[in-house]
């Protein structure tokens, strides 16, 4: 009974100091940096991320997974790639999820630097602070962008998702707004070429 409590407590020690100390190894090309972390034997297990065929993925509160484009550090921030728009509609992958989720007891949330654009919205969308003007630059991305031509002459809009707005969530939902895509630091004027597709998220670092 001693030996096997020894045995419980050394392995838990030593299972504490693996989850604290060791990095875990590339996903493909990619680095993930600490605290991130893709199995058990590495990094915090509060910043879970998957390593899927070569792919860093980030898991939402709903179960869909979203490519990780990079991750700042030092910053502790990461971009996540937005869903895609299907072809030939004006549904975004993650529409009938209800958008993106993120699960308010991890640490993460969507930080204030993202322009999130709605398409194929009901007029039901007017009431909240949304610029939903002709000159929005969601109809730049339905004219100009592939991606968007299946929801061209919708009613759309776009904002800044910035304090003020639920920081945990991107609502899409059939009789709302029916796709989305997002800009990180997008400042009013930037040219399309230079839109940077993306949704920023935000860490508390560990302790
Ligand atoms: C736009 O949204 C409505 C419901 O809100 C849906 O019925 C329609 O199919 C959508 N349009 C496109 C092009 O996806
Ligand atoms: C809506 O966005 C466009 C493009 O950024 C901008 O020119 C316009 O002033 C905005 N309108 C409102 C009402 O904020
Ligand atoms: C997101 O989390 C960071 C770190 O915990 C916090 O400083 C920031 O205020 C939060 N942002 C929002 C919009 O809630």
């Amino acid at each position: 009974m001693v030996a096997f409590l020894l045995f419980l407590l050394t392995s838990l020690s030593l299972g504490n100091e693996a989850s604290t100390d060791s990095v875990c190894s590339n996903c493909g090309d990619s680095v993930v940096p600490y605290p991130f972390s893709t199995s058990e034997n590495c990094g915090d297990k509060r910043y879970k991320v998957y390593c899927n065929d070569g792919n860093l993925e980030f898991l939402s509160a709903t179960g869909t997974y979203y490519q990780i484009l990079r991750i700042d550090p030092s910053a502790n921030k990461l971009v996540i790639s937005p869903p895609i728009i299907l072809k030939n509609t004006c549904y975004s992958s993650d529409l009938f999820m209800g958008g993106l989720l993120l699960d308010e007891s991890l640490p993460f949330n969507i930080s204030t630097q993202n322009t999130v654009i709605l398409l194929n919205c009901s007029d039901n969308i007017l009431q909240s602070p949304l610029n939903c003007s002709s000159n929005s630059i969601c109809r730049m991305f339905e004219e100009k962008v592939e991606q968007g031509n299946g929801c061209i002459n919708t009613l759309c809009c776009h904002y800044l998702k910035d304090s003020a707005m639920n920081s945990h969530k991107i609502r899409v939902k059939v009789g709302s707004c029916t796709a989305y895509t997002c800009l990180v630091d997008f400042k009013p004027d930037d040219p399309l070429e230079t839109w940077n597709y993306g949704i920023e998220l935000q860490w508390l670092p560990p302790n």
